[in-house]
């Protein structure tokens, strides 16, 4: 597939971002460890996120693939391998697919993850029953997240889930404090996109948000 040179662009300022400039804020906001207030919310909202995508998979997954695209520290990739699916979980990365393959390493569906670095788009990964996206095209602009979408919906079988930053007065507030992270580790910004829009674009047959404090995050199921 064609991509633009916006998404590639993008691509590389955001694989900086998560794999020098914010590695370690990410590492310890996925990690039990205890994080301050603001931290604590927006991972509160996240663990309501990835419940949210998990709840609309099947509880038996054996026999049943599935991509963590820009999988992060791998919690979701652990939670599907733990239903029995067979899971690729990449990421731009290196940095972060290498803490998540030592996170899961201890568990034994940690087998049936394949981790790799690179881009979630890459065809060579080929097809799965489904696709989760969550809260990886969130800095990508609507033409470019859209793109990533209908790539995915491409290679998916079943469903796409995904998550995207709905354009809300809380969200904009948000992006206006900046207070998430301190200023050097300040994340590409959030590109907010329009629901309606999406909903134009695609099919769409769930659809949830999650608001909680400075983290706002709508996951949406598309059907393959
Ligand atoms: C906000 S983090 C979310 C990580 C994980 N999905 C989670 O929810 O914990 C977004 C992730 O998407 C990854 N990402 C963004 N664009 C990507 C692409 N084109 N291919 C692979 N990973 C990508 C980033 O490197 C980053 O780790």
């Amino acid at each position: 597939m064609m991509v633009a040179m916006t998404y590639e662009a993008r691509r590389a300022e955001i694989e900086t971002y998560f794999d020098r400039t914010a590695v370690k804020a990410w590492a310890a906001l996925t990690s039990a460890a205890p994080v301050s207030g603001i931290r604590a919310k927006v991972r509160a909202g996240r663990d309501e996120m990835r419940a949210t995508l998990l709840s609309w998979l099947p509880a038996d997954m054996t026999g049943l693939s599935l991509l963590d695209a820009g999988c992060g520290t791998g919690a979701l990739a652990l939670a599907a391998a733990a239903r029995g699916a067979q899971v690729t979980a990449i990421d731009l990365s290196p940095q972060l697919v290498a803490l998540a393959a030592e996170r899961a390493a201890a568990d034994p569906a940690a087998a049936r993850i394949d981790f790799r670095a690179g881009d979630m788009l890459d065809p060579a990964l080929g097809h799965f029953d489904f696709i989760v996206c969550m809260d990886s095209i969130i800095h990508y602009a609507p033409a470019d997240a859209q793109a990533v979408l209908t790539g995915l919906r491409a290679r998916a079988r079943r469903a796409v889930l995904f998550t995207f930053a709905p354009r809300t007065k809380l969200l904009m507030t948000a992006l206006t404090m900046g207070k998430l992270f301190p200023k050097k580790d300040r994340s590409p910004a959030i590109v907010p996109q329009s629901e309606a829009a999406l909903r134009a674009a695609f099919p769409i047959a769930r659809s949830h948000r999650v608001s909680a404090s400075v983290y706002t995050s709508q996951a949406m199921e598309m059907p393959a």
